[in-house]
């Protein structure tokens, strides 16, 4: 299903925007006429630097889907308007072509259709955790779940995750343990390999020790589950390494979109390929996976953020995300 957002603001809201010449325009109030209207608005409270947002901001971007444009592909905050929400309910706001080709959430206030809106069920006071977690754990998330409604459960066996020291894999191996489930932690920076253990992982292993028995056809049966951050031969040297029943739920591509694989593990040994797509996500599934979420979500995972910036302190912070000078994430408060 694809939904059309129509993200814009009211007049005099403090927004990060990069203009028709690529000029930033830092932390300024414009009264500007709204060029969109919806039938909800929000008081954005955070949003969160993604390297999506640093695509953007690049001159020329191959991103950026408007000349001029608001910049912030998501946010938590607080309705002040909507359909049927009351006022002072916490949502979160994503996908739609937010930040890239509408404008985003670098903003004071967004005002915007109601369906890119997920209540949040939490307290205001973990809005900064939510916002943490933010795509990245909702990806992480919704691949757990689409496990678990193929069947695989805690106690089956093992769960590989690819990609763990990313932000995907590693809130997947946080969560997954947090449910019970035993984690492998496939990761090509051993130097992470401590700190993926403190996430829950129970053993860590080698981003090249996935690919088992490659001379054949079909390697050993070792993993109950996967969630594949990675893709292309990763992808397929995990299909061939799941027991029989078992599933790997793939959101990613950092090695590769094209997967070379046989048929020979659905075959022969019933497994699953399960997509997982966070961005055009009808809103009733995310509802079910933000209460996930929510359910699962400790002070502790503050431990997330790297720190909290100002519209004003944007540039140098996307700069620190361009050249990987920060770890964790980085949340924005506009007020
Ligand atoms: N489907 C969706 O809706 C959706 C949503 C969000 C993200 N994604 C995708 O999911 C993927 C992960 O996103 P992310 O935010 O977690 O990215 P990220 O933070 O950059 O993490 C990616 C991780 O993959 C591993 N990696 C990097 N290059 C690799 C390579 N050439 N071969 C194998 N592993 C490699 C690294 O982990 P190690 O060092 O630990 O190996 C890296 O930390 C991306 O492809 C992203 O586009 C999809």
């Amino acid at each position: 299903m694809v939904h059309k957002l129509n993200g814009s603001y009211p007049v005099g809201v403090a927004r990060f925007i990069i203009d028709e010449n690529d000029q930033v325009l830092t932390g300024t109030v414009l009264n500007e006429p709204t060029s969109a209207l919806g039938d909800s608005a929000v008081e954005l409270v955070y949003s969160a630097l993604n390297f999506k947002d640093a695509l953007v901001f690049a001159s020329p971007s191959r991103v950026r889907r408007a000349p001029r444009l608001t910049g912030g592909i998501e946010g938590v905050g607080i309705i002040r308007r909507h359909p049927s929400l009351p006022a002072g309910t916490p949502v979160i706001i994503w996908g739609g072509g937010i930040g890239t080709s509408v404008d985003g959430c670098f903003a004071d206030e967004i005002v915007c259709d109601h369906s890119y809106l997920t209540p949040l069920a939490c307290s205001l006071d973990n809005l900064d955790i939510a916002m943490a977690y933010g795509i990245a754990g909702f990806t992480a998330m919704a691949s757990i779940d689409a496990l678990l409604q193929h069947g695989v459960q805690p106690g089956d066996g093992e769960v590989l995750v690819t990609g763990a020291s990313g932000g995907v894999g590693s809130l997947a191996v946080t969560l997954l343990a947090r449910i019970g489930f035993h984690v492998v932690a496939a990761s090509g920076s051993p130097e992470h390999s401590h700190w993926l253990r403190e996430q829950g992982a129970t053993r860590c292993i080698g981003r090249d020790e996935i690919s088992n028995r490659a001379e054949r056809v079909l390697g050993e049966p070792l993993w109950a589950g996967a969630v594949d951050c990675v893709g292309g031969d990763t992808l397929h040297a995990i299909l061939r390494s799941l027991r029989y029943g078992g599933a790997v739920a793939a959101s990613g591509l950092v090695a590769g979109s094209e997967l070379h694989t046989t048929v020979y593990p659905f075959i022969t040994r019933n497994v699953a390929l399960l997509g997982i797509d966070a961005v055009e996500t009808p809103p009733e599934r995310r509802l079910d996976i933000w209460n996930r979420l929510c359910d699962l979500m400790v002070p502790d995972d503050r431990r997330l953020i790297d720190r909290i910036v100002a519209l004003d302190d944007l540039p140098d912070a996307l700069a620190d995300l361009r050249h990987g000078r920060s770890r964790g994430r980085i949340l924005v408060r506009p007020r």
